[in-house]
């Protein structure tokens, strides 16, 4: 009996412990929300004062529910906790969250700290720091193979096209570079939307794939029927989104409005044709929409009202250049931390969730 009434006990201290450490979280959401407020002021507006203040009533919490968490471990490994119940299995799961999300702590300072007074740092960077080097060539090599892999056999080549470009691939990592900077682009619009990428002319879909990291809704345009299977089959084993190359003439493709970002590395070897597709572009693209065009001869690199230049080799389509100059000066102040996309990891954040998103919006990530 006097077993029974302790076990009960136990049970009943588990279950208060653990209230204590729901109500404990909750209040803290309104703690992070503020936080979360002050990294979306514009970055001139936020200071270390400032941010102390909202910081310092956050980090009391760190003590309280770190004693929390052991108190509450070591009801769990009570033995008489185990025998009330049989499976702690749920408990265990919350329990477990809970110090997940503790053990955050200091990478969610780190990642906040970085974020209180932020450098400008320019959307391009230097060609040395993305071609040079033993890394960048390594990574160029490697997807020099998936590039190949993706391409119709030479025999099916003979078919080509006469007035394509034969396809010759950007290289891997000036690629990154470009997308990074057209995703900071996209970050400092404000975009509510997830950004839709293009790929006009995309061969076997390697420049799709490669752009799945910044730009999860990407596909592409090509109109060499052998090329657009061949590079269908290739994506489809590696899991692109389906239907990510759609077979069409860049020259008369009439949907350049639904895309946010477009890319272009000179897919016709006719100036004729290759000025038709760009002006197809250049009338149909949204004002804002990002245009990323990494050759010398695209007729708009000297000048053109229906774009300006915000990067090397980068446009934003539909704004005056003005408008572009201070678009340019936002983008600089984004993080350059890569994307991340965990649906699991974003659920066990908790409490941390309002800050984390706020973070992701400046171009910052754990
Ligand atoms: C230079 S390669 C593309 C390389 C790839 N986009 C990259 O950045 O690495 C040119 C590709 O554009 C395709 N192409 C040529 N003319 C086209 C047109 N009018 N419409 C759509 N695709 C075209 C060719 O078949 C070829 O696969």
């Amino acid at each position: 009996m006097a077993n029974l009434a302790a076990i009960e006990f136990v049970y009943w201290l588990e279950r208060l412990l653990m209230s204590e450490l729901e109500k404990m979280e909750t209040e803290l959401v309104q703690l992070t929300k503020q936080l979360a407020e002050f990294l979306s002021l514009p970055p001139t507006e936020r200071s270390i004062p400032g941010f102390a203040k909202i910081w310092r009533p956050i980090s009391r919490y760190r003590v309280k529910l770190r004693t929390a968490l052991q108190d509450h471990g070591s009801i769990l490994s009570d033995p008489r906790y185990r025998d009330a119940k049989g499976s702690e299995i749920q408990q265990r799961v919350g329990y477990n969250a809970a110090h997940t999300r503790l053990r955050l702590w200091p990478r969610i300072e780190d990642m906040v700290n970085r974020q209180i007074t932020p450098e400008a740092k320019r959307l391009m960077p230097q060609p040395t720091e993305y071609m040079d080097g033993a890394h960048n060539r390594y990574v160029n090599h490697i997807y020099a193979a998936l590039h190949t892999l993706a391409l119709p056999s030479a025999e099916a080549m003979l078919n080509l096209i006469s007035d394509a470009h034969p396809d010759i691939a950007l290289p891997a990592t000036h690629f990154e570079a470009l997308v990074h900077a057209a995703y900071r682009i996209c970050l400092a619009q404000g975009r509510t939307t997830p950004p839709r990428f293009l790929d006009v002319g995309c061969g076997g879909g390697t420049k799709i794939w490669a752009a799945l990291p910044y730009f999860p809704d990407a596909s592409g345009l090509e109109n060499n029927p052998t090329q657009v299977q061949v590079g269908a089959a290739a994506m489809a084993k590696i899991n692109a989104p389906a239907e990510c190359i759609i077979e069409a003439d860049a020259r008369r493709f009439f949907d350049y409005s639904s895309y946010d970002v477009i890319y272009f590395y000179q897919p016709l070897k006719d100036p004729d044709g290759l000025r038709e597709m760009e002006d197809q572009i250049l009338e149909q693209a949204r004002p804002g929409t990002i245009l990323i065009a990494p050759y010398a001869a695209f007729s708009a690199a000297e000048g053109d009202l229906r774009c300006s230049r915000i990067a090397p080799s980068i446009y934003v389509a539909g704004i005056a250049p003005s408008q572009t100059e201070k678009l340019c000066a936002r983008a600089e102040m984004i993080g350059t931390d890569a994307p991340e996309h965990s649906n699991s990891f974003d659920a066990a954040l908790g409490y941390w969730r309002p800050v984390v998103d706020a973070s992701r919006r400046n171009g910052y990530t754990l």
